[in-house]
């Protein structure tokens, strides 16, 4: 057995907006956002959840599917670039409500998507050194992805969480030894300015700055994994999942990983192998982002969370390619090994169960919600404690003497 991920778990809000109700109220051809961005729905999230409850929600059901104890736990990490205060991270407030003891090292990371990839593998280095003790890792990836009403970027938004056990024995995701490949670059193609409850955004150039970090990722992992595996990339990863900002995201993506690995080919050709791979290796993993959104930090595994529910069993012994991409920049390809752990993964269906339980909101619902003040949610809140959703755990009630106040349900 090897360090890796033991249990993962994920946490979508139970609130959604279709796409086709956005397009009509903004006056664009439904299509734009079916086909041009591939996206469906958006998660919205109700005013009892924030970034904390989502992480909450995410990690407990994390911990019970990997059926150990909160005292097992001896590092909490939560990555988010929408936290919830200036200085007290997300990851304390997760601490005390989840109850996880004393004798735990707990932080928050940010590096705007990336932030939950950098957090598993400083997770897997901590289990792999002397300081573990035998004790499990858990990290949480939660973020609410929130641009401007009427803004380009308002059909990308999304809200969740995704939650992983890490430990040094597992039979479900490894990580192959020394496949990471990174990149980094100081870029203003995404960032959000203290102060500012939106990002600003320089969108065609964002993606521009995504896919110069995917080719040069690429060609060091071709680099990396020697011999014919490298020269085999492409028969070598049975599925790929990338950073999804919107779905459509993974054709751009897709077709520029083909077009490194194979630069005398035109850009007609390039499109042929796209079609032959796209439903095998790609489609399986897209309905998280077709029907959430942008996740942030945890985008790229809410694709892993689809590729389980829609692949289940059969992803033993598979190769999975993960490109996380978090502007800014930084950026890691990497490749995971499925192992038969995933039995056990498989049974929970808990992404698929949790999509089907959300409730549809009106446009006018959604702007509502948009601008509801903190002060009035308070008032909600009180409300809250009733809320009829079994994934629904944790809720925040309000603000009180400036401090954020949450409660079990
Ligand atoms: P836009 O200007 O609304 O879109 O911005 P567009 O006019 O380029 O159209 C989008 C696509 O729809 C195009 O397809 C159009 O042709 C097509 P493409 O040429 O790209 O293949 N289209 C249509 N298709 C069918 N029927 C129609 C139709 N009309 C147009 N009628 C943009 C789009 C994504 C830039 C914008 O939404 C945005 O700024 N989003 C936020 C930034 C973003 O998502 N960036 C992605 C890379 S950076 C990243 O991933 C990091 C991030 O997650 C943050 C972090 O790391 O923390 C964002």
């Amino acid at each position: 057995m090897k360090s890796g991920i033991s249990s993962i778990s994920i946490y979508i809000p139970p609130l959604y907006l279709s796409h086709d109700d956005l397009a009509d109220a903004r006056g664009i051809p439904k299509d734009k956002f079916r086909i041009g961005l591939g996206n469906i729905n958006m998660a919205i999230v109700p005013p009892w959840d924030d970034t904390v409850t989502m992480a909450a929600n995410a990690a407990e059901m994390a911990i019970e599917a990997a059926g150990i104890d909160k005292d097992e736990i001896g590092l909490l990490i939560v990555s988010t670039e929408t936290g919830v205060d200036q200085s007290k991270p997300v990851a304390s407030f997760v601490h005390g409500l989840l109850g996880i003891g004393h004798r735990t090292r707990v932080y928050e990371i940010k590096h705007a998507c990336y932030g939950g990839t950098v957090a598993i593998m400083n997770a897997i280095n901590w289990v792999k050194s002397q300081h573990h003790k035998g004790k499990k890792a858990l990290v949480i990836t939660s973020d609410v992805a929130k641009y401007g009403i009427n803004s380009l970027g308002e059909p990308t938004q999304g809200a969740g969480a995704v939650a992983f056990i890490i430990s040094d024995e597992t039979e479900f995701v490894h990580f192959l030894p020394g496949s990471n490949a990174f990149y980094s670059k100081d870029v203003h193609d995404f960032w959000r300015p203290n102060g500012s409850l939106t990002p600003m955004v320089d969108g065609k150039y964002s993606i521009d700055c995504y896919l110069e970090a995917l080719e040069f990722c690429t060609k060091d992992l071709q680099e990396n994994l020697t011999g014919e595996i490298g020269k085999k990339l492409l028969d070598f990863v049975d599925y790929f999942i990338y950073h999804l900002p919107f779905t459509r995201m993974a054709y751009k993506a897709h077709c520029k990983m083909l077009a490194t690995l194979n630069p005398s080919l035109s850009e007609e050709q390039i499109k042929e192998i796209y079609n032959d791979s796209y439903k095998e290796k790609i489609k399986p993993a897209l309905k998280g982002s077709e029907q959430v959104g942008n996740i942030y930090t945890g985008s790229v595994y809410m694709c892993l969370m689809s590729l389980i529910d829609e692949v289940g069993e059969n992803l033993i012994n598979k190769n999975i390619g993960i490109f996380s991409y978090g502007s800014g920049c930084g950026a890691e390809f990497l490749i995971a090994h499925i192992g038969r752990g995933i039995k056990q993964q498989a049974k929970q269906h808990n992404f698929k169960n949790q999509l089907m339980r959300r409730k549809k909101i009106t446009i006018e619902q959604y702007t509502e919600l948009y601008g509801e003040p903190v002060t009035s949610k308070t008032m909600m809140n009180s409300q809250a404690i009733t809320i009829d959703d079994e994934f629904s755990r944790y809720i925040f009630t309000g603000i009180k003497d400036h401090k954020r106040q949450y409660a079990k349900k």
